[in-house]
């Protein structure tokens, strides 16, 4: 057996975390041979249900489970932390502006960023989950300035998903035979989930579907799951997010082995003209826990369009939060 690794998860009482967390201890996220220490954050009114949370570990009698941590406290959740999963946000409530929202967030994400820099190991590899999410890490990665800026990233891995998906079943095929798809941009919807290069059994996406289809059905369809699925559940979507959550970590610490992955990350030299100040989407190959762009893609003009129009709100998300930056 490996030493065990810290993986820090906050929100941890919540929906997402309520899946995610046991997906991690299982073993999902580092494989069958990797213990893990979970070190888990909640604000105090949720500390009851934490401890529950935690009660239900216990009683799973994981084999890779090395010790458990409930707290309200970042410092101590991020103490060492190898893995950090940054669910816990604050939703809109009644009458809640935008600007309100994200200057709330900003407060949370600085606070942690900060408690990241000075606690974690200087190597954590940090998942932005709660929204909005990319600028919850443009700030979280602004307040950790002894971090590598590579080493935060925002999650887009479900709407990748959400995409592979949706083509699977338009072309009835399975998402094992789905590769090359790309989601640009924000976690939003303006997010441009892109099948110019995407291949099902190595042969073009676009040669199987038609472009009316493409433009009025498959990328509305993806922008706005997550909206279909309140609608249809009543709740939010946790399990999938939760997958998603695992699927990123797994395959940037382990490896996506040539496929591409979507992830938001920071823009700085980015190869495709985006703003070099943000937390964007691009298509990714993992290797060595380190992330790559895929490089020299053509970018046809529809695409152009797109792409600017995600990056034009998360410039906008960036100013609204500027006195915090
Ligand atoms: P939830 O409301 O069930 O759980 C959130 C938990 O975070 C709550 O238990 C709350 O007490 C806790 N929390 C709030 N502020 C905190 C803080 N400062 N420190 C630690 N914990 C804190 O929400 P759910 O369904 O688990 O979703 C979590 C977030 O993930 C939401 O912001 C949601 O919008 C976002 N999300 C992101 C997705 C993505 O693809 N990036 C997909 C789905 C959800």
């Amino acid at each position: 057996m490996k030493a065990p690794v810290r993986v820090a998860v906050t929100g941890a009482a919540g929906q997402i975390a309520y899946s995610l967390i046991f997906r991690v201890a299982h073993g999902d996220m580092l494989g069958p041979d990797q213990p893990v220490i979970l070190q888990l954050l909640e604000i105090p009114p949720a500390m009851g249900a934490l401890n529950g949370v935690a009660m239900e570990l216990n009683d799973c009698a994981y084999p890779l489970v090395a010790g458990i941590v409930a707290t309200d406290d970042a410092n101590v959740a991020f103490k060492d932390a190898d893995y950090a999963f940054l669910v816990g946000a604050r939703p809109r409530g009644p009458g809640m502006e935008r600007s309100d929202l994200l200057e709330a967030n900003a407060k949370i994400f600085s606070a942690q960023g900060k408690a990241l820099n000075d606690h974690a190991s200087p190597q954590v590899k940090v998942l932005v989950v709660g929204n909005p999410a990319n600028t919850n890490a443009l700030i979280t990665l602004r307040n950790a300035p002894k971090l590598n800026p590579k080493n935060i990233t925002a999650m887009m891995r479900l709407d990748h998903n959400r995409s592979m998906s949706q083509i699977a079943e338009k072309v009835g095929s399975h998402t094992t035979r789905v590769e090359k798809v790309v989601v640009w941009g924000n976690h939003s919807a303006t997010q441009y989930p892109d099948i110019s290069y995407a291949t099902v059994d190595g042969q073009p996406v676009k040669e199987k579907v038609d472009n009316e289809w493409y433009e009025n059905t498959f990328i509305p369809t993806v922008q706005q799951r997550g909206a279909a699925i309140i609608k249809a559940r009543g709740a939010s979507s946790a399990a999938s997010a939760a997958c998603a959550a695992v699927d990123h970590m797994r395959d940037w610490a382990l490896g996506s082995k040539g496929k591409w992955v979507s992830m938001g990350v920071y823009s700085a030299g980015n190869p495709y003209g985006v703003d070099e100040n943000l937390m964007f989407s691009f298509p990714i190959t993992t290797e060595n826990g380190e992330w790559k762009i895929v490089e020299g893609l053509a970018v046809s003009e529809f695409s152009r369009k797109m792409i600017a129009k995600t990056e034009a709100e998360l410039v906008g998300e960036r100013e609204a939060i500027a006195n915090l930056l």
